[in-house]
C-alpha cells in the first residue's frame, strides 16, 4: 500500500461485565485480530458502557484489565492495532453529547436491546441505557471508522450509528463522518448459540450457558455434558429442533467438518447417541479453548507490560479523536 493510500479505519469495543466466551470470539475477537494486518484498528473495553447494566461494580478497573488480557490472549498487538480503555478517550463523552443533542426519545426507546433490558431490570431503566446507542456510535465514529467488527446481536446499534452521523451531517451541512458498517469475515454476522437450548451464548444469560475462554477442561465437560438435548430424531432427515440445532452450531466452530458431516448423517439415520455427541464437542471445545486459557494466565500477572499496553493505546487513541472532536467543534461553530 502506498504511504497516500489511506487504510480502512475500524473501530469495535466489548464491554468488561465477565470473562470473554466463544460468542464473543466468533462474533467479534476472531474478526479483529484478523483485521489488524491490515487496517488501522481501534479496539477498546467498553468500561463506560458496563456501568448502564453494572452501576456499581466490584472492581471496575479490574475487570477491564481482564479484558485486555484476553484481547491479548487472543492475538491482538499493541503495535499493530490500538488497543484502550473507553474511559480513557474523554472525546467520545463529548462526541455523547452532541449526538444526544440529535437523538429522538421515540427511535432510542423502540432499540430491541434497550426494551430487552427494560424487561429485564424495570428498577434500573436509566438515561445511559436510553442512550446507549449514541454512546456507541461516539466510540465508532470519534475514530471516523467504517467497519465494525461485532456479532449479529449488535445490527441494531450499527444502523442507529448510521442514523446518527447521516443527521449530524445534514443538520451540519458537513461530510464529516462515514456511514460505518458491522463486520464479519463470513459473509453474514454470526450468533453463538448457548448451551441452555435457547437464544444466544452470553455473560448474563446463566452460569451454564456460555463457556468461556479460561474455562478449565473439567468445567466444559460438565457443562456440555449438561446441555439441553430431546429424545432423539424419529424420522429420517428431520428437522433438528432449535437445542440440537445449537449444539451442531457448536461443534461448527471447533470440530473438524467431518466430524460434523459424521453426526448429521446419524442424526438424519435416526441412529444419533447424544451422549457420544456431546463427549466429541466437549474434547473438541476443550482443544480448542486450553491455548487461550494457558495465554490468559500467563499475562494475567504481568502488570507492567498491560500498564505500557493501556498507556500506549490511550496515547494513539487521543490523537485520532482530537483530530475528529476538533473538527466537530468547528462544524458546530464553537471556539477550538
Ligand atoms: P458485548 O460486550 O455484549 O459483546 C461484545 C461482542 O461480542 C459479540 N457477541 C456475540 N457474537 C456472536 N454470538 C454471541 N452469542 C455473542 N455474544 C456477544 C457482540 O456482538 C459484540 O460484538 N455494545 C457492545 C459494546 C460496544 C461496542 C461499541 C461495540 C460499545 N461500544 C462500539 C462496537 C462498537 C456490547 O455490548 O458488546
Amino acid at each position: 500500500m502506498s504511504e497516500t493510500q489511506k487504510r480502512e479505519i475500524v473501530c469495535s469495543g466489548i464491554r468488561p461485565t465477565g470473562n470473554l466466551h466463544l460468542g464473543n470470539y466468533f462474533g467479534a475477537l476472531r474478526n479483529f485480530v484478523k483485521m489488524q494486518d491490515e487496517k488501522e484498528c481501534y479496539f477498546f473495553i467498553a468500561d463506560y458502557h458496563s456501568l448502564t447494566t453494572h452501576p456499581t461494580p466490584d472492581n471496575l478497573y479490574g475487570n477491564a484489565r481482564q479484558i485486555l488480557v484476553q484481547y491479548l490472549a487472543c492475538g491482538l498487538d499493541p503495535d499493530k492495532a490500538t488497543l484502550y480503555l473507553q474511559s480513557d478517550l474523554p472525546e467520545t463523552i463529548e462526541l455523547y453529547l452532541f449526538f444526544n443533542m440529535n437523538a429522538y426519545l421515540g427511535e432510542l426507546e423502540r432499540v430491541t436491546s434497550f426494551k430487552d433490558k427494560v424487561r429485564q431490570n424495570p428498577n434500573n431503566v436509566n438515561a445511559g441505557l436510553l442512550t446507549y446507542p449514541t454512546l456507541m456510535a461516539a466510540d465508532i465514529l470519534i475514530h471516523k471508522a467504517t467497519k465494525v467488527p461485532v456479532g449479529k446481536d449488535q445490527e441494531q446499534h450499527l444502523e442507529m450509528t448510521r442514523t446518527f452521523a447521516q443527521r449530524f451531517n445534514n443538520m451540519y451541512h458537513s461530510e464529516v463522518f462515514p456511514l460505518p458498517q458491522a463486520f464479519n469475515f463470513g459473509s453474514e454476522l454470526v450468533k453463538i448459540p448457548g448451551l441452555d437450548g435457547s437464544g444466544k451464548m452470553g455473560k448474563s444469560e446463566g452460569e451454564g450457558n456460555a463457556i468461556f475462554l479460561n474455562e478449565e477442561d473439567g468445567s466444559i465437560r460438565k457443562k456440555i455434558m449438561r446441555a439441553k438435548t430431546d429424545s432423539g430424531p424419529t424420522e429420517m432427515n428431520q428437522q433438528k429442533p432449535v437445542e440440537i440445532e445449537n449444539l451442531f452450531t457448536l461443534m461448527k466452530v471447533v470440530s473438524t467438518p467431518d466430524t460434523v458431516e459424521y453426526f448429521n448423517d446419524l442424526y438424519n439415520r435416526c441412529q444419533i447417541r447424544y451422549g457420544d455427541m456431546k463427549k466429541q464437542l466437549a474434547e473438541d471445545m476443550i482443544k480448542f479453548v486450553t491455548p487461550f486459557r494457558q495465554r490468559i494466565n500467563e499475562l494475567a500477572s504481568n502488570e507492567e507490560y498491560l500498564r505500557r499496553v493501556m498507556n500506549q493505546g490511550k496515547e494513539k487513541a487521543h490523537e485520532s479523536a482530537r483530530k475528529t472532536i476538533d473538527e466537530v467543534r468547528h462544524v458546530i461553530g464553537y471556539r477550538n
